[in-house]
C-alpha cells in the first residue's frame, strides 16, 4: 500500500496544543529516571564528606558490610578507575582529596534503598580537614580576571572612557547589589537507575543534557559512543541542574558495574544542595552617569563571584550590560576566586538573572535621581544597534514591550514620588525593569521517518524538563510536513537518537526545532523526488544535521527582550512585602504553542519572584556547608507568594534566527523580576534594598 503525502493541513506552530504526556504525567505513567523497572537493582546510598578541605585518611567498610543487605562499599581505594575527561569535579572516588563540603566519598550498595541508608550510616570516614574558605568577600586577595566568563564570553569589555563619562555626567550612581547564592530544588532529585549489558552501559538519568552526558560516561569509562546509553524521557525539572554530567549518574555507572547488577541512585534533598549545583552568590557594582537631559554616558558593571578548587566556572553577570543600553563609556568587568565550595552551576539565566537584578535596580535608582520616568527613561537609551559589538540586531523590540506593559499596567496614572500610596498599614509602589536572554542556537541531529500507513515519527535527543518541548518539537515536525498533528508521533530523551543540545541556555526549541525541521523538509523532498510523491511500502527515511546551517549564520545579535511591571505591598507593621501584581511583555520571536510558553515564562516570573524575596542560600563559614539544606529552610515561593501573574506576547518575526524564527522563553522570564519588585519596594517605601533576597530586616525598622 502506498499513500500521498498530504500536502494541505492547517499550521501547526502557534496553535495552543496540550502537551503530548499531559495524561501520562497525571496518571503516575511517567517513568522517571530512578522508576524504570529493572529486574535485580540494587540500591545506592551516598556517604559524604563532613570537611570543606582536607582528605580522607581512612574509610572502614567492615560495620557497614556486616550490615543485612550491604552488597559493597565503594571508596576511593577500591572504586573503578575512571579516565580523565577534562572536568576534574566528574573523578568521583578517584583520590582522597576533599574539595568540599558534602563531596563524595563512599557509595554503599544494597538489596535495598533502606539497608543502604543503614549501610552508609555504619561506613567509618576519617578526615583529615584544615581551615576551610568559604565565604565569597568584594575584597578576597585571591579574586582574579579569568580570561572569560560562561558561555566564552571575554571578562572584559571597555568602549570610551567610564570615569571621563562619570566625570561629565550631570547625574550619577554608584552602588553595589550582592545576590545570594541559591539552589534550583526541582521537584525530582538528581537520580540515575544504570545497568551494564554484554559491556554496553545503560542509564536512565535526571538529565537535561544525555547527549553530554553520553559522551561524559563514554570517556569515563573508556566506552566507543555506541557502547553508551542515556534514556531522559521525562525529567521532573532542571533550571539548570541538571545541565552538567552529575555525581549520581557516573556513581550509579560505577557502582553497577562493582556489583554486577542495575543499580539505582537518588540523591535525598538534603544531598542535593551539596551534589546538584548552585548558583553562584555575586557582588557587582554599578556606576552609571547621565546628562541633565537624560542621555546615558557612562555604563560601568564590575561583577565579583566564587568557583570552586575543583574548575572555574564563572557566572557572565556584567555580560547584559553590553548591549541593554546605548552609551558612549562603558566598561564591564568579571573576577572569580576560587573557595572550598562545591563548583556553582547554571541556574536559570545564569549571568542575566543576577546581573539584571543590579544593572535594573541602578537604572531605576538614577531615574529616580534624575527626576525621569524609569519606562521614558530606558525607551530614551534604547540603542539603534549592539552597543559594543557594533552589529545589528537580529530584532529587538524591547521599546514595545516598555510601551504595551505601561499601557496594560497603567503606568500613566502613577505618581512617581516614594512612600506616599498608602492602604491601611500597607505602603502601596509600583516598579518595572527590563528582561533579556541571548537567542540561542546549537546544532542538533534528528530523524525523520514516514511509514506506507501515512505515519511520520520523527526523533530528536531533546530534554523535556517540564517545559513542553515534546510537544512543540511535534508541532514544529507536523509544520514543516504539513501534516496534521496527529500524524506526527515524536521520540525525545534517548541518546541512541543521535547527538542534540542540551535543554539549557532557552536553545531547545530553536536548536531542536531547527533539526526537526530540517529532516521533516528533506523528507518530504525524498518522497517527491524519489518516490513521486507517495511513501513506499518499506518507508523513508531521513536524518538532519545543522552543524553548518547554524555556524554558517550571518552576524547579529540575537536577544529576546522584555519588560516587567510589579506592585508590591508592604507592611508597615511587620516589613512584609506581598507581591500584589506582576505584568509582563516579551518579545521573544514566534511563539510555537501559546499555553505552554505562557507556562515557561509564568514560570520564570515566579522564580524571579521567589528569588526577589525568599531564596537563600547560607553557608555556615566555619564548615562550608549550605545550612539552608532542605525546603524547610531553603524557602520558594508557594502558591499563597505568587499573585495573578499576567503574560503578554508582542508578535516578532525574525529572519536570522532558525528556520522557525523562534527565540528561547525558558529563561528571559526570571530575569528582571527581582529588579522590578526591589523597584516596586523603593516606590512604595523609599527604602532602596541592594540585598537579595528583600527580607523583614531591610524594612522593618526603617517603615515604622
Ligand atoms: Mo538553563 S540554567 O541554561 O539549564
Amino acid at each position: 500500500m502506498t499513500t500521498a503525502v498530504r500536502r494541505t493541513a492547517p499550521p501547526a506552530i502557534g496553535v495552543a496544543s496540550p502537551r503530548v504526556e499531559a495524561w501520562d504525567k497525571v496518571t503516575g505513567r511517567a517513568p522517571y529516571a530512578i522508576d524504570h523497572p529493572v529486574p535485580g537493582a540494587a540500591y545506592a546510598w551516598v556517604v559524604q564528606s563532613t570537611v570543606a578541605r582536607g582528605v580522607v585518611t581512612g574509610v572502614d567498610t567492615s560495620r557497614a558490610l556486616a550490615e543485612d543487605g550491604v552488597l559493597a562499599v565503594l571508596w576511593h581505594g577500591n572504586a573503578p578507575r575512571l579516565e580523565p575527561v577534562g572536568d576534574p569535579e566528574l573523578l568521583l572516588l578517584q583520590s582522597p582529596r576533599i574539595s568540599f563540603r558534602g563531596q563524595v566519598v563512599a557509595v554503599v550498595v544494597a538489596t535495598s534503598p533502606e539497608a543502604a541508608r543503614a549501610g552508609a550510616d555504619l561506613v567509618r570516614v576519617s578526615e583529615g580537614g584544615t581551615i576551610a574558605d568559604t565565604v565569597l568577600r568584594i575584597d578576597h586577595p585571591a579574586l582574579y580576571q579569568p580570561v572569560e566568563v560562561n558561555a566564552g564570553y571575554p571578562a572584559r569589555s571597555a568602549i570610551g572612557d567610564v570615569d571621563a563619562g562619570l566625570a561629565a555626567s550631570a547625574v550619577r550612581v554608584d552602588a553595589t547589589y550582592r545576590t545570594p547564592a541559591e539552589h534550583h530544588c526541582a521537584m525530582e532529585p538528581h537520580a540515575t537507575t544504570a545497568f551494564w549489558e554484554r559491556g554496553c552501559l545503560v542509564v536512565f538519568d535526571a538529565t537535561q543534557a544525555s547527549t553530554s552526558v553520553h559522551d561524559v560516561l563514554a570517556g569515563l569509562f573508556e566506552l566507543p559512543p555506541s557502547a553508551v546509553r542515556v534514556v531522559n524521557e521525562h525529567v521532573g525539572g532542571g533550571f539548570g541542574g541538571k545541565a552538567a554530567t552529575a555525581a549520581n549518574t557516573i556513581l550509579a555507572a560505577m557502582a553497577a558495574r562493582f556489583v554486577g547488577r542495575p543499580v539505582k541512585l537518588s540523591l535525598t534533598r538534603q544531598q542535593v544542595f551539596a551534589l546538584g549545583g548552585y548558583r553562584t552568590p555575586t557582588i557587582q557594582r554599578i556606576r552609571l552617569g547621565a546628562s541633565a537631559q537624560g542621555e546615558l554616558l557612562a555604563i560601568g558593571h564590575d561583577a565579583v563571584s566564587q568557583t570552586s578548587q575543583l574548575a572555574e566556572f564563572v557566572e557572565q553577570s556584567a555580560v547584559l550590560s553590553r548591549h541593554m543600553y546605548a552609551a558612549p563609556n562603558r566598561l564591564t568587568t568579571h573576577r572569580v576566586v576560587a573557595l572550598d565550595v562545591p563548583t556553582p552551576g547554571w541556574m536559570r539565566a545564569p549571568g542575566e538573572c543576577p546581573g539584571s537584578f543590579a544593572l535594573e535596580s541602578a537604572i531605576d535608582e538614577l531615574a529616580f535621581a534624575g527626576n525621569w520616568d524609569p519606562v521614558r527613561f530606558r525607551i530614551d537609551n534604547e540603542p539603534p544597534e549592539h552597543p559594543e559589538e557594533r552589529i545589528p540586531f537580529s530584532s529587538r523590540h524591547l521599546v514595545e514591550c516598555l510601551e504595551a506593559g505601561a499601557e496594560q499596567f497603567g503606568w500613566a496614572a502613577r505618581d512617581p514620588r516614594p512612600a506616599v500610596r498608602r492602604d491601611g498599614e500597607w505602603l502601596i509602589g509600583t516598579g518595572v525593569a527590563a528582561s533579556t536572554y541571548p537567542a540561542i542556537t546549537w546544532p542538533s541531529t534528528a530523524l525523520a521517518r514516514a511509514t506506507a500507513d501515512h505515519r511520520f515519527d520523527v526523533e530528536v535527543n531533546a530534554a523535556d524538563i517540564g517545559t513542553g518541548a515534546r510537544t512543540v518539537l511535534r508541532q514544529i515536525a507536523a509544520d514543516a510536513l504539513a501534516v496534521p498533528l496527529e500524524h506526527v508521533a515524536i521520540t525525545v530523551g534517548d541518546s541512541a537518537i543521535g547527538p542534540a543540545t542540551v535543554a539549557g541556555g532557552s536553545m531547545g526549541t530553536a536548536s531542536w526545532g531547527w533539526a526537526v525541521t530540517k529532516a521533516c523538509r528533506l523528507l518530504r523532498e525524498r518522497i517527491d523526488r524519489d518516490h513521486g510523491g507517495t511513501v513506499p511500502d518499506g518507508g523513508v527515511a531521513v536524518r538532519a544535521d545543522t552543524t553548518l546551517d547554524v555556524r554558517d549564520r550571518p552576524d547579529f545579535a540575537r536577544d529576546a527582550y522584555g519588560a516587567q511591571f510589579c506592585q508590591v505591598r508592604v507592611s508597615t507593621v511587620t516589613g512584609e512585602v506581598r507581591v500584589d501584581r506582576l505584568l509582563g511583555v516579551f518579545a521573544a520571536g514566534r511563539i510555537v504553542n501559546p499555553t505552554t510558553a505562557r507556562s515557561q515564562l509564568i514560570g520564570g516570573m515566579t522564580m524571579g519572584l521567589s528569588g526577589a524575596l525568599l531564596e537563600r542560600s547560607v553557608v555556615d563559614p566555619r564548615t562550608g556547608d549550605f545550612v539552608t539544606g532542605d525546603l524547610a529552610a531553603y524557602h520558594v515561593a508557594v502558591n499563597a507568594d505568587v499573585p495573578r501573574i499576567e503574560v503578554v506576547f508582542l508578535d516578532e518575526e525574525d529572519p536570522h534566527l532558525n528556520p522557525m524564527g523562534v527565540k528561547g522563553i525558558g529563561e528571559l522570564g526570571i530575569v528582571g523580576t527581582a529588579a522590578a519588585v526591589a523597584n516596586a519596594v523603593h516606590h512604595a517605601t523609599g527604602i532602596r534594598v541592594r540585598d537579595l533576597p528583600i527580607g523583614l530586616e531591610h524594612l522593618v525598622p526603617r517603615t515604622h
